[in-house]
């Protein structure tokens, strides 16, 4: 799907955490209908080490990339010699920073304070250098508590939502200083889609409750969960999201979700439904209260306005695409175990 008249062909892209999730489909976008831009990807990759709540440090995972024809680089946002290296060997057009730590339930402050704000600061002078527009994942996180989904009524409740609004509000301040590039933050909704099985645990439920259910278990899901309701974004327009965001009428922060809240039963209750299956649900009693999110349903209408972003899927079109997906990572990555 071709989302702008703009031709990325001979256009120099870095994609920071390129082996994630996102970033990964973000890459392979380019190389399927721009195959002569250059796209570099960045990542810390994933080693050995974990974080106190026992997930790895960094998710990014080469099988993400299997097929990527463009450059990879192992390197950390947080070492200034491998800024450098992008800054002085590179000369980017467009950068898509997705590098971040991305599990909202790690609590060392310190580590995702420098990886999420600092070093965006750090990238987007980067980009200001090259005169590289810049497109970032912000995140619905930075709503927290609050009942308001649109700039203006942030609550963050945990560090991981403190930290996508202090990227936000360096963004701010970098646009009223009138930059001559253009800056887009997108705060993600609930995304899921293929690539993020490597997530571990921080992969959307869409895929842990189809693959409990593969492995002929019933769905797991939080008490009440038909009262947690959250806005479930596919990747498919998260990607149209970071396209459009390469030509915004205006820089600024945009949320990117379908603007209707679903609850995870619906989850479980489509994937069941797709999978032909009728389990009883398994009810198990959700940890993360106090810095959890019980609702969220984005106002699109600024990200509408100013990227042209119109949501393409529902999140029964967005799971049914998504399921031959899941079934082929289960018999690949999860039966052979
Ligand atoms: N998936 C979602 O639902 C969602 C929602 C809101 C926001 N986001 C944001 O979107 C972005 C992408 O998320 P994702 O879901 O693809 O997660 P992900 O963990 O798969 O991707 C993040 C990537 O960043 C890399 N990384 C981490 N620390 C790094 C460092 N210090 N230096 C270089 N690379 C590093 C990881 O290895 C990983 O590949 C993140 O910024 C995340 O916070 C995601």
């Amino acid at each position: 799907m071709i989302y702008t008249n703009m031709d990325f062909n001979g256009k120099d892209i870095l994609i920071t955490g390129g082996a994630g999730f996102i970033g990964s489909n973000i890459a392979f976008y380019f190389q399927k209908n721009y195959p002569d831009a250059n796209i570099v990807v960045f990542d810390k990759f994933r080693s050995g080490r974990t974080l106190g709540n026992g997930n790895p440090e960094s998710f990014g995972h080469y099988k993400n990339l299997l097929g990527f024809l463009g450059t990879v680089i192992s390197g950390d946002i947080n070492c200034s010699s491998d800024l450098e290296n992008l800054e002085k060997n590179y000369k980017f057009d467009y950068i898509f920073h997705e590098a971040a730590i991305s599990d909202t339930t790690v609590s060392e402050q310190d580590l995702m304070i420098s990886t999420n704000v600092n070093a965006y600061e750090n990238l987007l002078k980067i980009a200001i250098k090259h005169k590289a527009n810049m497109i970032y994942a912000s995140s619905a996180a930075t709503y927290g508590d609050s009942d308001r989904f649109e700039v203006g009524y942030e609550s963050p409740n945990n560090v991981y939502g403190f930290s996508k609004l202090m990227m936000d509000n360096i963004t701010n301040k970098y646009i009223k200083s009138g930059v001559d590039i253009s800056i887009v933050g997108l705060r993600y909704f609930n995304v899921y889609g293929k690539g993020e099985f490597f997530k571990n645990k921080t992969a959307s439920t869409v895929i842990q409750f189809g693959h409990q259910i593969l492995g002929g278990n019933a769905p797991k899901l939080f008490e009440g969960s038909d009262k947690i309701l959250r806005d479930f974004i596919y990747i498919d327009d998260v990607i149209q999201a970071n396209i459009l965001g390469c030509t915004p009428k205006k820089s600024g922060v945009y949320n990117v979700g379908t603007a209707k809240a679903r609850s995870f039963q619906d989850i479980s209750d489509i994937v069941q439904s797709e999978l032909k299956t009728t389990y009883e649900t398994l009810y198990i009693q959700n940890p993360f209260i106090g810095q959890y999110q019980f609702f969220t349903e984005a106002n699109i209408e600024t990200t509408k306005e100013f990227l042209g972003y119109e949501p393409q899927f529902s999140l029964e079109d967005g799971i049914k695409a998504y399921i031959p997906e899941i079934e082929k990572v289960y018999k690949i990555e999860v039966k052979k175990c």
